[in-house]
């Protein structure tokens, strides 16, 4: 009978821990939140551009479209990037890549693949994702207005 005590012990000990755990995570991820939150009512920053699912969406659309050129022509992150896109709509962006990109190739992608494209290229130049999608009509794309923090300007 001794061991089925160390048994019942062990299952009472794992349950502490893992209630341990999970109240440390939730209050970790609160306060992530909260602080995010505060970071963008103080810039006085849009809060919500695009979601991480359409960010994760357009990389691999990116990664194999885009790339070959742009990786060597970088024009799509950094402080000129910045520079150009900075108080304009993602709109505006959607529109030169839906016409003119691929540049071997432009219109082939669809409205939905370029909105995510679009929505990647802000996660890469370091805007936060929100709860909203980015909005995949003219209308809701202009509400949209790219605002890239200086701080990730300098990464690739
Ligand atoms: C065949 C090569 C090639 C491919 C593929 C390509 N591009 Fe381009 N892209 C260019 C070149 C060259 C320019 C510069 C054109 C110019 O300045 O007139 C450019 C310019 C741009 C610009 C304008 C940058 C700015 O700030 O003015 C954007 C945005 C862009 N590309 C996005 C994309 C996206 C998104 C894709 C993938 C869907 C893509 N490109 C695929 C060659 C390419």
């Amino acid at each position: 009978m001794g061991s089925r005590r160390t048994a019942l012990a062990w299952v009472v000990a794992l349950g502490a821990l893992a209630t341990m755990s999970h109240g440390g995570l939730a209050r970790s991820n609160l306060e992530a939140g909260v602080t995010a939150a505060q970071q963008g009512s103080a810039s006085g920053a849009q809060s919500t551009t695009y979601t991480e699912a359409q960010a994760t969406r357009g990389k691999p659309l990116y990664d194999d479209i885009c790339q070959s050129c742009h990786l060597t022509q970088n024009l799509l992150t950094g402080e000129t990037f910045a520079l150009t896109w900075n108080g304009r709509t993602a709109y505006e962006l959607y529109d030169l890549i839906a016409n003119t990109m691929p540049q071997d190739d432009p219109g082939r992608l669809t409205t939905a693949e370029n909105v995510s494209i679009v929505a990647y290229l802000m996660k890469l130049n370091g805007m936060p994702a929100g709860k909203d999608s980015l909005p995949s009509d003219k209308a809701g794309m202009q509400r949209v207005k790219f605002n890239i923090k200086p701080s990730a300007w300098s990464s690739p």
